[in-house]
């Protein structure tokens, strides 16, 4: 763990406090922030004087250092003014937070970078999303630098602390992404769930190979026959809500995926150690309510295995029965994800009476061909569910697109010889076949929506909030919005 945990609050002027590296802002119209203007004036127009000159322009992304009384301040680019958002905030902050490591500077001060105050937790979310790296098996130390401690000055708003907790749980999710698939294995998943359950006094249940294949999870039992390495069916009861009924998030958890007997080709191939991000979501959001300890009846679920080859592995042909009893003819063994998710969204439906069930995985390559990674591909049963997706997905400022699970692409994943095939047509809307399949295994007339994540789980443009080569961790922001916790 490379980061910072909790974010301070304090009324120090920006010339009283301790920090090495003090951060303040400038729009592209020129106009500074609050305490900008301060420092500005108490500096003889330090600033003004590298506005006119041009170096500070504004732009978001920059960063100027100026040494002012014996302190070290950095005037952030904000961009434009009338287009600030709460991501405008997230990334500042961010900066800062960077910046400092860059420096190795281990203290940080900010003003509150959120004009009147109307995005505080996008501050507190991008001063710990910032210093955010993973440093596990850098054994070298060298550049081993991290930031020790974050302070906000002037404002004492608790939202900065949420939005600290909120990314911290962000952070978790990142770390089981991004340790490799011989770290992050089911057991370790089911080991995460079992440290959150305690800190949040949740219930958890954790299913092992016996136990879920006598249960008759027959897809989860089917890809990990290939498998030595125990996979698991994990589930966690966060029950603080009275008698409302629970919100259901499903995701998928597969620690390693060479696709098995329709094994996967060897380039980049190591990246699907991240095919378990899917389940990082789950526990990235268990982690927020267990610090955060909301009213809400919350159940997360994850089916968990490896996805390999070997002399028991399933085989293409191979059918297989779902929990729900559904038979599933198996004509791609690297369509492993939507095989134990099925499994997932049966048992939430049967056990729980959810108001609704959000499932998340890295499910298609063919998401990232239609949206790059940009944006995730959303697909539901519920136009007011999916509206709620859509307003989240704008204020955690992680971008949703839905795509239709029309009659003729469901029809795409009808067997001739079972009830549901795993494939749809032939190099055709790839992920909304996904979709299609994960809906006969969703209870009748739950709300659902499904959450296409493998463009967006790792690879994304590295900026501050993000490092390179990491997880991204997206998706749990947009959760814990649409949970209003
Ligand atoms: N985990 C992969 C999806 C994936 C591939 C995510 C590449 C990110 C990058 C998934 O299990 C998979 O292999 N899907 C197949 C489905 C196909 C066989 C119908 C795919 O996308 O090729
Ligand atoms: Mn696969
Ligand atoms: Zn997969």
């Amino acid at each position: 763990m490379a980061h910072i945990t909790t974010v301070n609050l304090s009324n120090d002027k920006w010339n009283e406090t301790d920090a090495g590296l003090i951060a303040v802002g400038v729009f592209e119209d020129k106009s500074f922030t609050p305490m900008a203007e301060e420092i500005n004036t108490a500096s003889d127009g330090a600033f003004s004087q590298a506005v006119e000159i041009g170096d500070v322009k504004g732009k978001s992304g920059e960063s100027h250092t100026f040494y002012l009384e014996g302190k070290r301040v950095l005037l952030l680019g904000l961009g434009k003014k009338d287009k600030y958002s709460a991501m405008s905030v997230r990334v500042a902050a961010g900066k800062a937070s960077r910046s400092a490591i860059e420096k190795k500077v281990d203290t940080v001060a900010v003003e509150c970078l959120c004009i009147d105050c109307k995005h505080c937790q996008a501050v507190g979310e991008g001063l710990v999303l910032g210093s955010y790296q993973f440093l596990d098996y850098k054994t070298k130390g060298k550049n081993n630098f991290e930031l020790k401690s974050a302070t906000v000055l002037g404002c004492t708003k608790e939202d900065i602390t949420k939005g600290a907790a909120i990314a911290n749980a962000v952070c978790l999710a990142r770390d089981l992404g991004n340790h490799p698939g011989n770290v992050t294995t089911p057991s370790r998943l089911a080991e995460a769930a079992k440290e959150i359950a305690d800190e949040g006094g949740m219930n958890l249940t954790v299913f092992d190979r016996e136990e879920f294949t006598e249960m008759g999870m027959g897809g989860l039992a089917g890809v990990a026959q290939g498998t030595d390495e125990p996979p698991k069916f994990i589930v966690l009861e966060y029950m603080n809500g009275g008698d409302e009924k629970p919100k259901v998030i499903v995701g998928k958890g597969l620690t390693f995926d060479a696709g098995g007997i329709s094994i996967k080709p060897a380039a980049k191939m190591d990246q699907m150690k991240y095919d378990m991000c899917g389940s990082a979501v789950v526990l990235g959001v268990f982690k927020a309510l267990a610090m955060l300890k909301p009213a809400l009846n919350v159940v997360g679920i994850v089916p968990s295995t490896e996805n390999l080859v070997g002399a028991k592995a399933y085989k293409p042909g191979d059918i297989l029965k779902g929990y729900n009893g559904k038979t599933i003819e198996v004509l791609n063994t690297d369509a492993e994800g939507r095989l134990i998710l099925a499994d997932g969204l049966s048992y939430a439906s049967k056990h729980y009476d959810p108001e609704f069930i959000l499932d998340f995985a890295t499910l298609t390559g063919a998401v990232v061909v239609a949206l790059g990674h940009i944006a995730t591909g959303v697909m539901g049963t519920d136009e007011g569910l999916m509206e709620k997706v859509k307003t989240s997905s704008k204020s955690a400022g992680e971008k949703v697109w839905e795509f239709p699970l029309w009659p003729e692409f469901c029809k795409q994943v009808q067997s001739d010889i079972a009830d549901v095939k795993n494939t749809g047509a032939p190099s055709q809307a790839g992920s909304i076949a996904g979709g299609a399949f994960l809906k006969e295994f969703v209870g009748d007339n739950i709300p659902w929506v499904h959450f296409d994540i493998a463009g967006m789980a790792w690879g994304v443009k590295p900026n501050s909030i993000n490092p390179k080569g990491s997880a991204t961790g997206w998706g749990v922001r947009l959760v814990l919005d649409m949970l209003d916790v």
